[in-house]
């Protein structure tokens, strides 16, 4: 697959001297779907202002298309197309109109038969006559959405398109994103939704404070997600953690009250099973059981840890 966007040695210090990218490097493949995770002010939104030009980069160089985003701006900025997180457009303009208008900014020729197609793809047609105001909310997303394709972007931005959505509009956002790729796209979606990348990311990326703390295959990244910590809450403190334990990586938690043991809930065998059978041999009761999955905060704990360790 041939990139087509390429992100180097990003930085940005906002005025406030927040660093808000630490120096970023990443590469899309043309036609993927990449989602972008991370937690609230982890600089989500400014990789993507940037690469919009919306905002000015400290250091470092992106390039969209061949095109680089300050040295041909222009070039750059042809080739996308965002759906802000903060959706914004004039209430009183009509549906079509105000999707017709966003292609004319780009300085394309009008194209009634694209328009039509986007608005179709979307759901839209029948509202096309509608002011914006008369929408719905996920109307009205999916007016930001053609919008953003009206001009026939080669890479799609979507910035949290789901966020405050409910739960079936989720679903039918899912859908469409998947069908927009089918036409070609390649589509970047930024979420706090791990079952969002899940869904329907090629590959995710995590980023955290600035940093891009991984970049792996959707496959890969679930399989971190399969574990799961089960928790034993003990009759008995136990002073240390018994020798005839030692096969399971377990950990004493609570006071002694507790015993951790984290497991892949993709292995064939779990030990599980096998641990609560020697906790019984051992004598050693229990008065609870309970377990919790891992979550995408874990894994951010687990990679801030290792970068410490490091
Ligand atoms: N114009 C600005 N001036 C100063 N700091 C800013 C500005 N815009 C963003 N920041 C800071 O940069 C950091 C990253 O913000 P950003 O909007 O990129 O986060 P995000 O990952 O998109 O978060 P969210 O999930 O909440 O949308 C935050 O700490 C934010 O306060
Ligand atoms: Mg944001």
């Amino acid at each position: 697959m041939a990139s087509i966007i390429e992100i180097s040695g990003l930085t940005k210090r906002y005025a406030s001297g927040f660093e808000a990218l630490k120096g970023v490097d990443l590469t899309i493949e043309e036609g993927e779907i990449f989602a972008l995770l991370g937690p609230n002010g982890a600089g989500k939104t400014t990789m993507i202002s940037i690469i919009c030009g919306i905002a000015r980069a400290t250091g470092g160089s992106v390039k969209v298309a061949g095109h680089d985003i300050v040295g041909d701006y222009r070039g750059a900025r042809d080739a996308i197309g965002l759906v802000p997180q903060e959706l914004s457009t004039d209430q009183f303009e009509r549906v079509i109109d105000t999707v017709t208008f966003s292609r004319g900014l780009f300085g394309k020729p009008r194209n009634p038969a694209h328009i039509e197609k986007v608005l179709r793809d979307l759901s839209l047609w029948d509202k096309r006559n509608a002011k914006i105001l008369e929408l719905s909310g996920g109307m009205k997303r999916r007016v930001m959405i053609a919008k953003a394709l009206s001009h026939e972007p080669r890479v799609l931005f979507l910035d949290e398109p789901t966020a405050g959505v409910d739960v079936e509009l989720r679903r039918d956002m899912w859908k469409l994103i998947g069908e927009l790729r089918e036409t070609g796209v390649t589509i970047i979606l930024t979420t706090h939704y791990i079952e969002e990348a899940e869904e329907m990311a090629d590959r995710v990326g995590v980023i955290n404070r600035g940093e891009l703390m991984l970049v792996e295959d959707k496959a890969a990244l679930m399989k971190k997600l399969g574990k799961k910590t089960l928790t034993v809450v003990l009759a008995e403190r136990l002073a240390a953690v018994p020798a005839e334990l030692a096969e399971w990586d377990v950990t004493l938690k609570g006071d002694g009250q507790e015993i951790e043991y984290i497991f892949d809930t993709q292995a064939e065998r779990t030990g599980v099973s096998s641990l609560l059978r020697r906790l019984g041999d051992l004598g050693i009761g229990y008065k609870d059981l309970n377990t919790a999955q891992s979550s995408l905060e874990d894994i951010f704990v687990e990679l801030v840890h290792q970068e410490k360790v490091a």
